[in-house]
């Protein structure tokens, strides 16, 4: 088929022959898709010239905006000069030399190693196979189980789906079991009991993940593995104090702790890496997104130098490390991850993401007096705006009204996209906006909450 490139050709293209991620199939066919042309900082322009700023940066990964020309010239040099070659067997390429080499020092462990990916379900499953791999090489491969939280997003891999604490990730998939076991999410505002401090919630939190530990076995137990700030669940910031604390139970439990920094990464939380915002030391974490400002893709996993020698060992015994992926450390996604690092680090990124999110915070403050809002929170550059039926009683609204989904419609008619998970509406905007900009956001949401507002009273 041939198209004419009129944009009704793409949309019926698109609605014929596109099988989309996380998408009500259906309704595609018949209200299709919303198509994005091209980008421009922190905005893009769909194929009618629509503009809208993009405040959760695509998925939460274009850190550097949409137009970046450092990085297309990063990656056009690197498809130039070496398109395609693997990692396997001892072969490198000089990019992903010096990405590795420019990464490490600035995680929390330096004297650790990379492991590339294609993605970050992909670095999430690798994670966890190693931890496995970990376990079997100190002797002990009853260590099995893997620890997640209710309501996190982890990915969409099999393993990544099953850890992931989302009903939707598990409805009619019929995933295996996995050894995977669930505990409390730290949501304070949702599931506090009445009466209760932070502290004395996230006593309750950590008292039940020892309990878990104690029913399941300890010696069961693989790995616990959280995000700082949890994004898709519905950007939750934990309380104080809670992951130090559950790290220090894992740890003392001989449970390794793995940091799902793919969103938190990378500036996002105000540190490098969400782990030294929300205070806590991970044996592993994942990474993707910001690592290459989503321009190419492309994951990884940073392992700690313990666990490190560990699978090095454990390898040595087996022969190899059999593990890996055809595009683990392309050329190209690592060329233009090696810009983006250097771009963050000129533009001094952590201090920026901070002076960015105090903006940020003062728009959460703002917006908070709007009657259908319940509750906002930020920590860094990202943050999150809880819709709520009844705000005096936390009541929520009927799931069936989606009321998340229409502020989402609503917004784009202001020129504004956000991504609603349910009745959250998540704010993660390019590191690239203005302060001003960050304003912009506010008053748009604003009149799409009106809007809303107006229609449910309706
Ligand atoms: C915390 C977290 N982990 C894992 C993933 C999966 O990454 P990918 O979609 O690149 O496979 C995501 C994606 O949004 C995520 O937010």
């Amino acid at each position: 088929m041939s198209l004419s490139n009129m944009n009704a050709d793409l949309e019926a293209a698109d609605k014929r022959f596109h099988f989309h991620s996380q998408t009500d199939a259906a309704r595609h066919e018949e209200a299709g898709p919303l198509m994005i042309a091209r980008g421009e900082g922190a905005h893009v322009v769909d194929l009618d010239g629509r503009r809208y700023i993009d405040a959760v940066a695509s998925l939460w990964c274009a850190s550097l905006g949409f137009s970046d020309a450092r990085l297309a010239a990063a990656g056009a040099s690197a498809l130039e000069t070496l398109p395609v070659y693997h990692t396997f067997n001892h072969r490198s390429n000089p990019y992903v030399a010096e990405l590795a080499a420019t990464l490490m020092p600035l995680t929390p462990m330096p004297e650790g190693r990379v492991f590339f990916t294609d993605g970050g379900s992909e670095a999430v499953d690798s994670m966890v196979k190693m931890a496995w791999y970990y376990h079997t090489a100190h002797g002990e491969p009853s260590r099995r189980k893997i620890v997640a939280r209710n309501g996190a997003f982890h990915g969409s891999t099999v393993m990544a789906a099953r850890i992931s604490g989302l009903p939707a990730m598990h409805r009619s998939f019929n995933l295996p079991d996995c050894n995977v076991v669930h505990t409390g999410r730290p949501h304070f505002y949702r599931d506090a009991q009445d009466g209760e401090s932070e502290a004395a919630f996230v006593a309750r939190l950590v008292a039940s993940f020892e309990a878990l530990i104690a029913t399941e076995g300890a010696d069961t137990i693989a790995a616990f593995i959280a995000e700082p700030v949890m994004g898709a669940g519905g950007v939750i910031v934990p309380p104080a104090g809670y992951l130090p604390a559950m790290a220090q139970v894992a740890r003392r439990n001989g449970i390794l702790v793995l940091s799902d920094e793919i969103i938190c990464g990378f500036g996002r939380t105000g540190n490098w890496f969400g782990c030294q915002t929300l205070g806590f030391r991970p044996d592993m974490m994942s990474i993707a997104k910001g690592l290459s400002s989503g321009y190419a893709p492309i994951g990884g996993v940073v392992v700690s130098g313990e666990v490190y020698q560990a699978l090095a060992q454990e390898a040595a015994r087996n022969g190899v490390f059999s593990h890996g992926f055809t595009y683990s450390g392309h050329p190209v996604s690592a060329a233009i991850s090696l810009e983006a690092l250097r771009i963050y680090k000129e533009m001094e990124l952590p201090a920026v993401a901070a002076r960015l999110g105090a903006r940020l915070a003062t728009g959460l403050q703002l917006i908070t007096r709007h009657p259908l809002v319940g509750n906002v929170r930020s920590t860094g550059f990202i943050g999150g705006v809880e819709l709520m039926a009844d705000r005096d009683s936390r009541t929520p609204f009927a799931p069936e009204l989606k009321v998340g989904a229409m502020v989402e419609r609503q917004t784009r008619a202001h020129g504004l996209i956000v991504r609603n998970l349910g009745d959250v509406i998540a704010l993660c905007p390019p590191y690239v906006v203005t302060e001003d900009e960050v304003d912009g956001i506010f008053e748009k949401l604003a009149r799409a909450l009106d809007d809303v507002d107006a229609e449910l009273r309706a």
